[in-house]
């Protein structure tokens, strides 16, 4: 399994020791999540600290978008080293074919991420062309929330689309992640689990990315 460790429940003050960490863990990517204020109810961080991240990370930056008008955004966004993946919300673009052509125009990966209430079939048209899908299996906004159960049956009938279309999209799932959840999305077809608080307030978060891998 891929681990994306989000830095939302990182230490903000020992952000270079945190992000270190990531880097000597068997972690695939950083997880760095954006949030405006008005697409969720929550304000994160923005630019300056996705460049500091891109300065130290010898991993690939995963960027999840929780605002509006994502597309403002797609060549500041690509403009910074390590970026790879630009995810933006289907609830967030009226225009999300030309939104995802802009960004694989850029030079990222696109990613389209559902929250728990929007259904896996709204991607029909969209999926063949998406690196990546992620569905939210915690309301966004804040990390420490509780699994949606209903995200497993989601992520199967999103493998079945996939596999239906020849989408090489890879399926992300975020919110509420541990052990316990991890091995059921493991079984249900995930192929990239993003974790938070489960890692960052562990004893050890190495060694807790480490067992996440191995699902
Ligand atoms: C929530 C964010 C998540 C969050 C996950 O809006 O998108 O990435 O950091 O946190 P945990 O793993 O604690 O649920
Ligand atoms: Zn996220």
């Amino acid at each position: 399994m891929q681990i994306a460790p989000s830095l939302l429940s990182a230490d903000f003050g020992s952000l270079d020791r945190d992000i270190e960490m990531v880097n000597e863990s068997d972690a695939a990517l950083f997880h760095l999540d954006v949030m405006d204020g008005r697409f969720v109810p929550n304000i994160s961080f923005g630019f300056p600290i996705i460049e500091a991240v891109s300065r130290k990370a010898r991993k690939p930056l995963d960027v999840h978008l929780m605002i509006v008008e994502p597309d403002k955004w797609i060549d500041r966004l690509a403009s910074i080293p390590g970026v790879e993946y630009m995810n933006v919300h289907l609830e967030a673009c009226t225009h999300l074919h030309r939104t995802v052509q802009a960004i694989k125009a850029a030079g990222m990966k696109a990613a389209v991420t559902l929250n728990p209430a929007t259904p896996v079939c709204l991607l029909e048209d969209i999926v063949a062309d998406l690196d990546m899908v992620l569905l939210m299996s915690v309301n966004p906004g804040f990390g420490g929330q509780k699994f949606i159960t209903r995200t497993l049956e989601k992520t199967r009938a999103l493998r079945r689309l996939i596999d239906s279309t020849g989408s090489k999209a890879l399926i992300e799932i975020d919110g509420g992640v541990n052990l316990q959840t991890g091995r059921q999305l493991a079984e249900a077809g995930a192929d990239i689990l993003v974790a938070g608080s489960f890692v960052f307030s562990a004893a050890d978060p190495k060694a807790t990315i480490a067992e996440l891998a191995r699902l």
